[in-house]
């Protein structure tokens, strides 16, 4: 058995050895040494790289230049102040954040705004305005499809672009048959709607707002 009591480490260098060696125990075999052997990163390119881009948001050309890192939901809120869209989860979970990008919903915060060069978006602001509201916007006053309404302007941009989705006859996941279009059932609005938490509880209500404007629609 080896003799280490000639061995003497201060404090600090012996917390030192221990995490390194836990480190290195945690690597898979041979990992360790090629960890050793890497580069260091530059620190030019660790550096935040900006770019130019253009969109189209509520009929508007707007202009940016951003940290190519920007989510479009940060573009919109913190660099057009457009503050309709909210960040709930940050993370694709709550559907607070969703827009219509080209006629599609998105999270915007699970894309970066520089992935949109050229892009028509559509904010809970371009829908309608407090004296001419979207008949989706009315449905939800009406029918009551809010409490604190902090997720409403994520439902409302859903619901806009499922009536559109329906009539362009796109199936969701419960859709009975592939062939014929989709017939906007209670099922098809809840599971076309299912990526947008509301922690009030307000779904029955917004369930009856969707329902309103879909029957006026047909
Ligand atoms: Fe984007 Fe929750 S903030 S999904
Ligand atoms: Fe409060 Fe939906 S109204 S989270």
């Amino acid at each position: 058995m080896e003799d280490f009591s000639d061995i003497k480490l201060s404090r600090r260098e012996f917390v030192m050895a221990g995490a390194a060696s836990v480190s290195a125990a945690a690597l898979p075999a041979g990992a360790a040494s090629a960890t050793a052997r890497a580069p260091a990163v530059a620190p030019a390119a660790l550096k935040p790289v900006a770019s130019d881009v253009s969109f189209i948001v509520n009929g508007q050309p707007r202009s940016l230049t951003l940290d190519t890192r920007t989510t479009l939901l940060d573009a919109l809120r913190e660099h057009l102040h457009l503050s309709g869209t909210k960040k709930g989860c940050d993370h694709g979970q709550c559907g607070a954040c969703t827009v219509i990008v080209d006629g599609r919903r998105l999270n915007s915060c699970l894309t970066l705004a520089v992935m949109h060069e050229g892009a028509r978006i559509t904010t809970v602001e371009g829908l309608g305005t407090p004296n001419n509201m979207h008949p989706m916007q009315v449905a939800f006053v009406k029918h009551d499809g809010y409490q604190c309404g902090y997720c409403t302007p994520g439902q409302i941009c859903s619901a806009v672009a499922v009536l559109d989705e329906v009539r362009a006859g796109i199936p969701s996941h419960v859709t009975p048959d592939l062939n014929t279009r989709p017939h906007l059932s209670p099922g098809e609005i809840r599971e076309r709607m299912s990526g947008n938490i509301c922690r009030c509880g307000a779904y029955s209500n917004i369930l009856d707002a969707i329902t309103e404007v879909a029957g006026s629609q047909t």
